[in-house]
């Protein structure tokens, strides 16, 4: 594991968007598995800027992203589809047929695990995974308890997720209770994991994480055997390490 401290959620961005160039530009065609939530928005912003400034194009990249919400429509403005549209895709060159996320609202979720799996295979794995993690110490939305041997499932979200994520929705009550998310063992087959951490309120997750023993209490712990982890984290989230 490496952990780069970084002085704030800029710098952070910042060297997160690079590492994404630097594997683009060493493969092309890379896989990147990407992340929603709050912590990795400045970093598409980076590459965004990057991609209007000619450095970088996503024309052969592929990307699927850790999870959506259950029952959710893609067009729904709180979907983790209408955020990646709006915060990335949509101001980059990448064609719409080459990112993926579950469909959240499939008939047959059972199914849609199943096929995000096999999509997963399909495009060759991914090269580049980037995580954040809940205060929870949850990656994607494996919540505590999850075993550590989890493939893409249902997930119904700890209490702690859905007031953390209740920011993005007009009521808390309106935070869907239950989502699709990659397993840890699918997270941790990606060939390589940098994972976001900014701010105070992520400081004893991401300590638990480095530090803690690694038990499926704690989901985070699980990335503890994984052989090419890089952290960035910034001053806040490093206060307890
Ligand atoms: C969300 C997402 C995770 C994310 C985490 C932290 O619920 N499912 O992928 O890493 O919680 O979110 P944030 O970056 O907003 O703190």
């Amino acid at each position: 594991m490496k952990i780069m401290k970084v002085d704030h959620y800029e710098e952070m961005s910042q060297e997160a968007a690079k590492l994404v160039k630097e594997k683009i530009k060493a493969n092309p065609k890379a896989t990147l598995g990407l992340a929603t939530g709050g912590t990795p928005v400045g970093m598409y912003e980076q590459l965004i800027k990057e991609y209007k400034e000619g450095s970088l194009s996503f024309r052969h990249v592929k990307t699927i992203n850790l999870d959506e919400y259950v029952g959710l429509t893609a067009g729904d403005e709180n979907s983790y589809r209408a955020y990646m549209n709006n915060l990335f895709f949509k101001h980059i060159d990448i064609p719409n047929e080459s990112t993926f996320l579950p469909n959240g609202d499939a008939d047959d979720l059972q199914k849609e695990c199943e096929y995000y799996e096999e999509t997963i295979k399909s495009i060759g794995g991914v090269d580049l995974q980037i995580l954040g993690i809940g205060g929870n110490g949850h990656i994607a939305f494996n919540e505590p308890g999850t075993p550590f041997t989890s493939r893409t499932h249902v997930v119904k979200l700890a209490s702690a997720t859905r007031e953390a994520n209740a920011r993005y929705f007009d009521d808390e009550e309106d935070v869907p209770e239950y989502a699709v998310t990659m397993g840890i063992e699918t997270i941790l087959e990606s060939k390589e994991i940098v994972l976001l951490a900014s701010g105070e309120n992520k400081a004893e997750a991401l300590r638990e994480l480095v530090e803690g023993e690694k038990d499926e209490a704690n989901p985070s712990t699980a990335l503890q055997g994984h052989p090419n982890l890089t952290i960035i984290a910034d001053r806040q989230a490093c206060k307890k390490l």
